[in-house]
């Protein structure tokens, strides 16, 4: 199956939003970026953003044994909340925790996540590339399973 691509809220406004912080790429670059590094891979990417937490809960329910692994950036929901963690394990699907920033060189709350408990790797600090390292990686993991 393919790999969900999740984003959260304020990911929208990437290239925009605090460009210091998150840089001046926009989100359609990045799921270009991810969708042409899936394609050298011959793996199929599936890409949603949203703003709502009951939206990104609701993707992941309509996502279960129709996908192979999960990257996401919980983006603010990292720290708040307990049900899109919930929502995440339904699939049972690796998952990889991306995070553009260092969030630990940030405020202190942003230490904090719920997600990376039920995570098989998280990745923060690398900028957008991240995307591209946790494709990469679950290429590997699931290539790896199937032999
Ligand atoms: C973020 C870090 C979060 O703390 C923040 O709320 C975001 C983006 C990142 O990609 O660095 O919205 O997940």
């Amino acid at each position: 199956g393919p790999i969900l691509l999740l984003n959260g809220p304020n990911l929208n406004m990437l290239g925009v939003r605090q460009p210091e912080v998150y840089g001046r790429e926009t989100l359609s670059d990045v799921v270009a970026l991810v969708g042409e590094t899936a394609a050298r891979h011959g793996v199929q990417i599936v890409d949603f953003q949203s703003n709502s937490e009951e939206a990104l809960i609701n993707r992941l329910h309509e996502s279960l044994g129709n996908i192979a692994g999960i990257i996401i950036n919980p983006a603010g929901f990292t720290h708040t909340s307990v049900a899109l963690r919930d929502a995440l394990v339904i699939p049972d699907v690796p998952i990889v925790e991306v995070h553009i920033s260092n969030v630990h060189a940030r405020e202190e709350f942003r230490r904090h996540s719920y997600v990376s408990p039920i995570a098989t790797a998280v990745v923060a600090g690398m900028g957008t590339f991240g995307y591209v390292a946790a494709l990469e990686f679950l290429v590997r993991l699931l290539g790896s399973q199937d032999e």
